[in-house]
């Protein structure tokens, strides 16, 4: 078995994350945040890299960025890129696949 494969685990049903929605799950005790945004997931450290927020708690707005709870920092969900002050840096991003209608993590953080 690959690495990959070892690596993947399912977080939840497809359904279970509306559009424009954020869930918080915990994987192998990795806290991720996940976000559907027109019908696409995407996965992100759940933990702001400015400071102590959870991000499946933030704004979730169309051009694929989540807005922080706390001091409103902007990060893309694809890259996990801060696009404003006053975070300056990244959020670890994860891939995602939907096998059989579950999103499914897999635990390496995209480079
Ligand atoms: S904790 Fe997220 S922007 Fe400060």
């Amino acid at each position: 078995m690959k690495d990959e494969e070892v690596n993947t685990v399912v977080a939840c049903d497809a359904s279970a994350i509306g559009e424009g929605q954020a869930l918080k799950v915990e994987l192998n005790g990795l806290q991720i945040a996940l976000f559907n945004i027109g019908g696409e997931f995407f996965a992100l450290n759940d933990r702001c890299s400015h400071g102590n927020a959870s991000m499946s708690e933030g704004y979730v707005e169309d051009d694929f960025t989540v807005e922080c709870p706390l001091h409103s920092a902007r990060f893309c969900v694809r890259t996990g890129v801060p696009q404003c002050q006053p975070a300056t840096e990244r959020i670890a991003t994860y891939p995602i696949t939907i096998v059989d209608g579950k999103v499914c993590v897999t635990l390496e953080p995209t480079p």
